[in-house]
């Protein structure tokens, strides 16, 4: 369950947004019993299928399956990097919207929604803004006026072609930080502490009243001990409860979903039962980043089919036991996939001798893990499989 800690180091955009969380998920793309595609599959249980998409990628001429395929499978699509802070500022009071609006053009032009991603977080972050902490030349009072104008200006910016917000990212410690007593970490709760939470969500909600703000995170598919001190599911309800009673606009909770084979991960009901528990609050869910990663070892890298199977069928199963949960919420709305092919994964570039994560392999054909999501979208129905519930944005 443990994974590495690489945070230590470092609606489609339709023009009438007025309705776009109360529309039904066919609006605009009726299901079709002819297309086999994921993001076809999934309009039957008006469920958002996505994937984050990489621009260099997207807009590369001499690899154009990929954007044909981020068009034809996916229902939703999310940012991988370009709508972060550093990107869309990356000299205080200037901002480079230009790559960010071009994925969502290609989202309306293929009737995709878009998730936002992301607001506050404690990477990516601009050098002129942790520098000038460091350095002193940007006081406590000053960096809380910045996240402001920050999340106020890049809401308003995107406001009416964002369906889901993750507007605070990754804000909960791990067992293996110090101290291991589960706590607010990084960048953000150190500078403003911890209301910079609820405050977040409101700014956000005061620009944009429409788009539904989630809180996201990883390692939290499934509850352990219950108690939040090592449990960081249980804290990441706790809060999101505290947040709801003090009335702040908390709309959903995301869970990223990063696993790896390597790990004892966990079954579809503990799964379930998680989302069923965040539900319980009024809260909606999704699966926001997932991949299934695993260790790359020689014998894998020689194409050893003893080592190179149960790995393809373990990311397989992980996959299912993600998306069979989500089905089975009706509050959970939408399944993104991290990248969907391992020619373009984070995977390697972040844990070294780790790969194979994705459900397309690096020559774009689909892996034991696609046809998996694929089966699972099809063999699903009444009475266990209903259609999503529309989220309320909270005012
Ligand atoms: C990753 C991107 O995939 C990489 O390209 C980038 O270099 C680092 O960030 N959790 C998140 C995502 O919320 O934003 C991260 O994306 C992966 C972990």
């Amino acid at each position: 369950m443990r994974i590495k800690r690489w945070i230590a180091t470092g609606a489609v955009a339709i023009a009438t947004v007025g309705a776009l969380n109360t529309l039904p998920a066919s609006a605009g793309r009726p299901y079709n019993p002819a297309d086999q595609s994921l993001r076809n599959l999934g309009l039957r249980h008006d469920l958002y299928i996505g994937t984050a998409v990489d621009m260099a990628a997207l807009n590369d001429a001499a690899d154009p399956r990929y954007r044909e395929l981020v068009a034809s499978q996916f229902s939703t699509v999310t940012a991988e990097n370009v709508m972060k802070w550093e990107s869309l500022e990356p000299t205080r009071g200037t901002y480079d919207w230009a790559p960010a609006d071009e994925l969502l053009a290609f989202a309306q032009q293929n009737n995709q929604r878009v998730r936002g991603h992301v607001l506050v977080w404690q990477n990516q972050l601009p050098g002129w803004l942790t520098t000038g902490v460091e350095d002193g030349s940007i006081s406590t009072e000053q960096l809380r006026d910045i996240l402001r104008n920050h999340i106020t200006t890049v809401v308003k910016h995107f406001k009416g072609r964002i369906w889901q917000w993750d507007v605070v990212n990754e804000a909960v410690s791990d067992p293996w930080d110090s101290p291991s007593t589960l706590h607010y970490k990084g960048f953000w709760a150190q500078h403003l502490g911890p209301d910079y939470i609820a405050d977040a969500f409101r700014w956000a909600r005061a620009a944009d009243p429409k788009a539904l703000l989630f809180y996201n995170d990883y390692n939290i598919e499934a509850f352990g001990s219950g108690d939040p001190a090592d449990d960081k599911t249980q804290f990441v309800y706790d809060m999101a409860k505290n947040l709801l009673a003090q009335r702040v606009p908390i709309d959903g909770v995301g869970s990223q979903g990063h696993l790896g084979t390597q790990y004892g991960n966990y079954d579809t009901l503990q799964v379930a039962a998680a989302l069923k528990k965040f539900a319980g609050l009024g809260l909606a869910t999704a699966f926001t980043e997932v991949d299934v990663r695993s260790q790359l070892t020689e014998a894998v890298r020689n194409g050893d089919s003893n080592e190179i199977n149960p790995r393809l069928q373990a990311s397989a199963a992980n996959y299912s036991v993600l998306l069979q949960a989500c089905l089975a919420d009706r509050h959970c709305l939408s399944f993104t996939v991290w990248g969907f092919t391992d020619k373009h994964s984070w995977v390697p570039d972040w844990f070294g001798n780790e790969g194979m994560a994705n459900i397309y392999d690096e020559n774009y054909q689909p892996k034991r893990a696609y046809h998996l999501m694929k089966a699972d979208l099809i063999y699903a129905g009444p009475p266990y499989v209903l259609p999503r519930i529309a989220q309320k944005p909270r005012r």
